[in-house]
């Protein structure tokens, strides 16, 4: 997962220490595909969110594929609502959310370091 979030977020890799901190944390699961990618997600009573999410090669169909799996495993696990917010910019993004049935919750103005804002989406599960 370090190794792909490196190549997926090079502005912002995530090393193997913070993967395993992130994984002591109660609640904290997420999924690996083999072909190139990966998903976290936080799950606090019935409440989850996308800690993260990234693919490489893209336009594959394994950004559907792990989000996909990934909202079934949460719904099993009991949560009804799944929040992520997502840089306004990124349209490839928030067309897989939408795809799934995101809606637009908010935004966040020049929430991220690089001055993007950030659009907040949830979905009932
Ligand atoms: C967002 C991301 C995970 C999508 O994964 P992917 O495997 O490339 O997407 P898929 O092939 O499964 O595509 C599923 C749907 O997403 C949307 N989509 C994906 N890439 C797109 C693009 N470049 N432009 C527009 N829509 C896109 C489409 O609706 C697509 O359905 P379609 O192919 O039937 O049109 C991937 O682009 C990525 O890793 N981006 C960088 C990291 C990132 O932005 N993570 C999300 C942070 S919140």
């Amino acid at each position: 997962m370090a190794a792909l979030h490196g190549a997926v977020f090079p502005e912002d890799p995530w090393d193997e220490a913070n993967f395993a901190a992130l994984f002591q944390q109660n609640g904290v699961s997420g999924l690996l595909d083999p072909r190139g990618g990966f998903v976290l997600f936080w799950l606090v009573a019935d409440e989850a969110s996308v800690i993260t999410l990234g693919v490489v090669p893209k336009r594959q169909g394994i950004g559907r594929a792990l989000l996909a799996a990934g909202l079934q495993q949460m719904r099993e696990a009991g949560a009804v609502m799944i929040y992520l917010e997502v840089a306004a910019t990124n349209m490839a993004a928030r067309k897989l959310y939408e795809g799934f049935g995101f809606q637009q919750t908010g935004l966040r103005k020049k929430y991220y370091t690089d001055g993007d804002d950030a659009v907040t989406m949830s979905l009932g599960l």
